[in-house]
């Protein structure tokens, strides 16, 4: 059986360098890699709505929003998929068999939920959609026979959710579905990027992103007011790189050929921390050096986005592509799953048959 990689975002913001490090990037790797049978990327926004209801109007703009960040960093429609959930009617389909399958108790244990509940303040008014939503991410996956999700630690308990329930309809019905398995970030750094701020995590409600759509002079304001080393008070104070968001975001981004071309006095990234340790290196320095892996990283990504904003139809064209070939793609798999569960009425030529016969025989 092939290999079949899914993933999507909730399109409820511009995508960011967190996303770029954690997700994005390595989509584009795997789908250049080219070692798989199918590839398909799509915007949650039925997810998205779960805890947006009143709000449809934020979706809708951040659907073309993250369209443009999909197709700057490099997601080829040529190679993958680029779709929207709503526009695959199948997927709520399948979430409302899928809600047999499984008990209340079992959705209400899923950490990543109980979180998410908490931040919302939904305890005592949780919108039933949002409650039910890990059964819907079960079906967004199912329903292309996705083997492969690449998606973050937070979505380990959703595809928990999704093998149990590809288990339960396998052994209830027949083996027609995929259990799928994550595939998680390679490393700490990918796996959590923290915000300009240097707190844990670079969020939107945070206010502490950097996202893959600001200008170079965004960028510098924004890495320019990092969040450092407090106690590196003077320039020749010893500093720590621990914690410090500027060295974690060279972590993440730099590669000794920035050395080599930005600050060549040190061969290496390892080599700017020791000195930094030791005292005599100024953050500004540092900030500067940070500014410029970050624009060499996001210039290629700001041309495209350029070249693709200068043709928004096209754009939607695009998605509109995709769009009916997951369909198409998932319209396949709910016949097999109608043909398991028994509700193909008027595709079923022996149950036509057989029961003629028995009501003749009467
Ligand atoms: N829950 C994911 C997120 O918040 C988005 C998502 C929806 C998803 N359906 C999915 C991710 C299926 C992977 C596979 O980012």
């Amino acid at each position: 059986m092939g290999k079949i990689i899914l993933t999507g975002d909730r399109p409820t913001g511009k995508l960011h360098l967190g996303h770029y490090i954690g997700s994005l990037r390595r989509r584009v790797e795997l789908q250049n890699l080219g070692d798989y049978d199918k590839m398909f990327v799509f915007m949650a926004d039925v997810q998205a709505l779960t805890d947006n209801a009143d709000n449809p109007e934020k979706i809708r703009q951040n659907i073309i929003e993250v369209a443009l960040d999909y197709l700057s960093v490099g997601l080829d429609p040529e190679k993958c998929v680029l779709y929207i959930q709503s526009m695959i009617p199948e997927l709520a389909e399948l979430t409302t068999y899928f809600m047999n399958l499984i008990t209340v108790s079992r959705v209400q244990r899923n950490p990543t939920v109980k979180t998410e509940i908490k931040m919302r303040n939904f305890e005592a008014n949780i919108p039933m959609g949002f409650f039910a939503y890990p059964v819907s991410q079960a079906a967004d996956i199912a329903a292309f026979k996705g083997t492969t999700v690449p998606a973050g630690e937070d979505q380990e308990p959703m595809i928990e959710v999704t093998r149990e329930i590809v288990r339960r309809f396998n052994q209830v019905y027949s083996p027609v579905l995929v259990e799928p398995t994550i595939m998680l970030p390679q490393n700490a750094t990918a796996r959590r990027l923290p915000g300009t701020d240097g707190k844990e995590k670079m969020s939107k409600s945070l206010g502490n992103c950097i996202y893959l759509s600001d200008d170079a002079d965004t960028v510098w304001q924004k890495v320019r007011g990092m969040y450092t080393d407090p106690t590196h008070v003077n320039v020749s104070d010893p500093g720590h790189v621990e914690g410090n968001a500027v060295f974690t975001y060279l972590d993440a981004f730099s590669t000794d050929e920035d050395f080599a071309e930005f600050w060549p006095e040190f061969a290496n990234l390892e080599e700017l921390k020791a000195a930094y340790s030791a005292g005599g290196i100024g953050d500004m320095k540092c900030k500067k050096l940070l500014n410029s892996v970050l624009n060499k990283m996001l210039d290629p990504i700001r041309v495209r986005r350029h070249e693709f904003e200068q043709d928004i139809p096209e754009v939607y064209n695009i998605l509109k592509k995709g769009s009916d070939v997951a369909r198409a793609e998932a319209a396949k798999t709910m016949d097999e799953v109608r043909a398991a569960m028994q509700i193909n009425y008027f595709h079923d030529a022996e149950l036509i048959r057989s029961q003629s016969e028995r009501f003749r025989a009467k």
